[in-house]
């Protein structure tokens, strides 16, 4: 009797379970050795909620091919539970009218209090929360091999001049000085870099938020783009389609001296239990130490079909801002936690850095949100930069004055 009470207990227990767990298809492009131990830890988490997880990666750096693959499945009528969207995105799948208010989880858990209004205000369509914020990845970061320079007897740069004199002196010492990844995503973000250094927060906020004309054929336009290319000599002739996590592996192994790459870059070297500061340096990039270009990963959530869909929605937005989630997925990412409050006590001396600087760069205007990492404008106007600086890396005849009008016609592109 009491062996059949206890069974039928647990077949009733695994009724119920069964009718609230749901299968949350989530989209992401977190494929490399550091980005995929961090999305484990976010299924770990889901599955802890008695959710199934349906992993839908799409590989290819800074998510352009996640993007195609979400358009057609949106249209197609069948959209995953939640996808990868981050800034101006979010409004623009808003706009489609796909996305679904967690409002409700939000408001229960206080996330206005828990989040900056630059990012709360990103992750609301019409005032309503539609996306959960995961992180902040900051974009202006210089990685580098220290024992490279210390075989070529060169110097960690702070400077873009030092940065050119450390190449010049490692190119001589016959080490590559350069790993490079030559896609338009990872172009724009080594430009949005030198030009921030060349031109500095005002110039940066003209030139790529307010899409200023004036800005973007100014002087300071122009030698932002000739001391992009000048890092052309420095990087190697099979970079040309690359993928960002080649290059830094190229770092990792000790065949190229420096990476400009933002802080996911730090996910591989861990990933491959390498030490910050002993076994590579994580350096604001040369001239941009008082700034700090920004990217945060966010999941915008899409209305689904029935109630147990939309529970796992909710858990799983619940998941991602807890504690528990900011804490161990941003340790593996790279990333810091996005939400305020968190102890940074297990976080290295980047990672410290970086959340120390958010702060800092906040309070004095130079918290930046980075456009090849789709902070800053609209997806089709950010296609257009990123083609306008890729032409200009790759056509050794293009002068900086006809990749400057051709970021000019960018900026009208919508
Ligand atoms: C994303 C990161 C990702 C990187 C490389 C960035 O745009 O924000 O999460 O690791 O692209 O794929």
């Amino acid at each position: 009797m009491q062996a059949l009470r206890i069974t039928l207990c647990a077949a009733t227990m695994a009724v119920a379970f069964a009718a609230n767990a749901a299968e949350v298809e989530v989209l992401h492009w977190w494929t490399s050795g550091g980005e995929a131990k961090a999305a484990a830890e976010l299924k770990k988490m889901l599955e802890a909620k008695g959710h199934k997880w349906k992993d839908f990666a799409v590989a290819g750096g800074a998510g352009e091919n996640a993007m195609t693959a979400l358009k057609t499945r949106v249209v197609s009528g069948n959209p995953p539970t939640a996808a990868q969207i981050k800034g101006p995105a979010i409004q623009e799948w808003g706009e489609e009218g796909v996305l679904a208010s967690i409002d409700d989880v939000a408001k229960k858990e206080g996330w206005d209090k828990l989040l900056p209004p630059v990012v709360s205000n990103v992750m609301k369509y019409k005032g309503s929360y539609v996306a959960v914020p995961v992180n902040v990845h900051r974009v202006n970061w210089l990685w580098v091999n220290p024992e490279l320079l210390k075989k070529a007897n060169a110097k960690a740069p702070n400077t873009l001049d030092e940065f050119f004199a450390t190449a010049e002196t490692l190119k001589k010492a016959g080490i590559q000085a350069v790993a490079y990844g030559g896609q338009p995503w990872q172009d724009a973000t080594v430009f949005e870099t030198v030009a921030l250094a060349v031109g500095g927060p005002d110039f940066y906020k003209k030139a790529f938020v307010q899409l200023d004309a004036n800005a973007l054929k100014s002087p300071t336009m122009i030698k932002s783009l000739e001391t992009y290319k000048r890092i052309k000599p420095y990087t190697d002739k099979n970079s040309a389609g690359r993928e960002w996590n080649l290059a830094t592996a190229m770092v990792i192994n000790g065949k190229a001296a420096m990476q400009f790459m933002g802080d996911w870059a730090k996910g591989e070297f861990l990933a491959a239990g390498k030490v910050p500061g002993k076994d590579f340096l994580c350096l604001p990039a040369p001239g941009t130490a008082g700034d700090y270009t920004f990217n945060i990963d966010s999941f915008a959530m899409f209305k689904l079909p029935n109630k147990d869909a939309e529970k796992g929605e909710k858990d799983f937005a619940s998941a991602v801002m807890s504690t528990q989630f900011q804490e161990v997925f941003n340790l593996n990412k790279g990333s810091i936690p996005v939400r305020a409050g968190m102890d940074m006590s297990k976080f290295d001396a980047c990672g410290q850095q970086s959340a120390k600087d958010f702060q800092t760069t906040s309070k004095k205007g130079s918290l930046l949100p980075s456009f090849a990492h789709g902070m800053a404008m609209h997806s089709a106007t950010q296609g257009a930069y990123y083609d306008a600086i890729s032409q200009f890396w790759n056509d050794d005849k293009m002068t900086a004055k006809q990749a400057a009008d051709k970021l000019v016609a960018a900026a009208k592109v919508k």
